[in-house]
């Protein structure tokens, strides 16, 4: 089996590809990323030299690229992870993320259909749902629960989401797409909430908390996202969607409070800041499908795996200080540049 995984040198893609590999030792497994800022190949450092896994360097929205790798690999199925992934980013400069969101799934899907792909999957986000009202602590997000975006990165996800489906639809492409609440866990880049709390209070810098800090999160440990995942390219039904989640809900002012709490430091770190604008105030995912028609359940309860999540960032600082300094962005040309 040839399984192209694209943004697998990002947080999540990467976990994917170390499960994938464990997991399905006889599969073949190539990486197509574009290595933005986002994208780290050190991560993916200790698989280089596995017979089984093939790195390329390229951008999903370069058809040429793509088509090319297409007709070399001849890929029983894709996994599009490459996106650009944050929020406050996203408000900052849209137009990327409807090039790589919107049109780079496209792209791979025309790739899919000339080459035969027997499974497109899109990784998508419980984001393209909206939010949810605090005081409604009984209202979850299921798979038909009407698409109402708030964020351009939303909207860019909800937009491939909508051409993933059309093209199962008027092409067949055989898709399915999941659309996952907020990971944690390893290799997450330090832009987002959990990680960057964790670096910003070992080196006693203030944690920015955005607003009332009561914003609501449904935290997943990565490994059990990429778990639901193999789940579905293997036996979930195409053409359909599947929400994945753990009910595992979290103000984010209680997140920032654990982690100084684990890590000895003061309360006094906190500092509330101007808001997020458009903030989603909260997310919760309802995994009634996932887990009645293939089985899956999360594995880690969020007490272990922030511990786990903690420990691993002060176990691998020669990963997050690279980022930190922007250093890491130089890795690609040092080690691969001449090959
Ligand atoms: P990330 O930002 O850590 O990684 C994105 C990866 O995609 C990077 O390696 C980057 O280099 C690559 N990439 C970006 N643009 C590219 C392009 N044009 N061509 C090729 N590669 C490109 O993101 P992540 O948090 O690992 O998220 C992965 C996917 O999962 C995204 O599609 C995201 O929308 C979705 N998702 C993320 C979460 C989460 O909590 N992080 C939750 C649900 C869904
Ligand atoms: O729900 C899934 C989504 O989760 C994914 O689709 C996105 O790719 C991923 O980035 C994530 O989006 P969020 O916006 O929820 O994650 P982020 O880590 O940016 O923020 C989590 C919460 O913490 C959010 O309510 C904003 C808040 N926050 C974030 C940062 C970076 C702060 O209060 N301070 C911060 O400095």
């Amino acid at each position: 089996m040839n399984i192209i995984v694209t943004g697998g040198a990002g947080f999540i893609g990467s976990n994917f590809v170390f499960h994938m590999l464990k997991a399905h030792p006889d599969y073949r497994i190539i990486c197509l990323d574009k290595l933005t800022y986002a994208g780290n190949l050190s991560t993916l450092e200790p698989v280089m030299d596995n017979p089984n896994f093939r790195f390329v360097k390229a951008d999903i929205c370069d058809k040429e690229a793509v088509d090319k790798l297409f007709a070399e690999e001849k890929p029983d199925i894709v996994v599009n992870f490459a996106a650009e992934s944050h929020v406050d980013r996203s408000i900052e400069n849209p137009q990327v993320f409807l090039e790589t969101n919107i049109l780079g799934t496209s792209v791979l899907m025309d790739a899919s259909r000339k080459y035969g792909v027997k499974r497109y999957h899109q990784v998508s986000t419980d984001e393209v749902y909206g939010d949810l009202p605090l005081d409604r602590p009984d209202m979850f997000f299921t798979e038909s629960t009407p698409i109402h975006t708030s964020s351009p990165y939303s909207s860019s996800k909800a937009g491939a989401d909508l051409l993933v489906l059309a093209y199962y639809r008027t092409y067949g492409l055989p898709v399915t797409i999941s659309r996952c609440s907020n990971n944690y866990g390893p290799y997450h880049f330090p832009e987002k909430l959990i990680p960057l709390m964790i670096i910003r209070a070992l080196h006693d810098e203030s944690l920015p908390v955005y607003g009332d800090g009561l914003n609501v999160r449904d935290w997943l440990y990565v490994e059990d996202h990429c778990k639901a995942i193999d789940l579905i390219i293997h036996e979930g039904k195409i053409g359909e969607v599947y929400n994945v989640g753990g009910h595992n809900e979290m103000a984010n002012i209680d997140i920032v409070k654990l982690i100084l709490k684990e890590l000895g430091k003061s309360e006094d770190l906190i500092t509330y800041v101007t808001d997020r604008k458009g903030h989603d105030r909260r997310y919760a995912i309802d995994p009634t499908k996932i887990h009645n028609e293939l089985g899956w359940l999360p594995e880690t309860k969020f007490a272990d795996g922030i511990v786990k999540t903690i420990k691993w960032y002060l176990d691998n600082e020669a990963w997050w200080q690279p980022i930190v300094s922007g250093e890491y962005q130089n890795y690609y040309e040092k080690m691969y540049g001449d090959k």
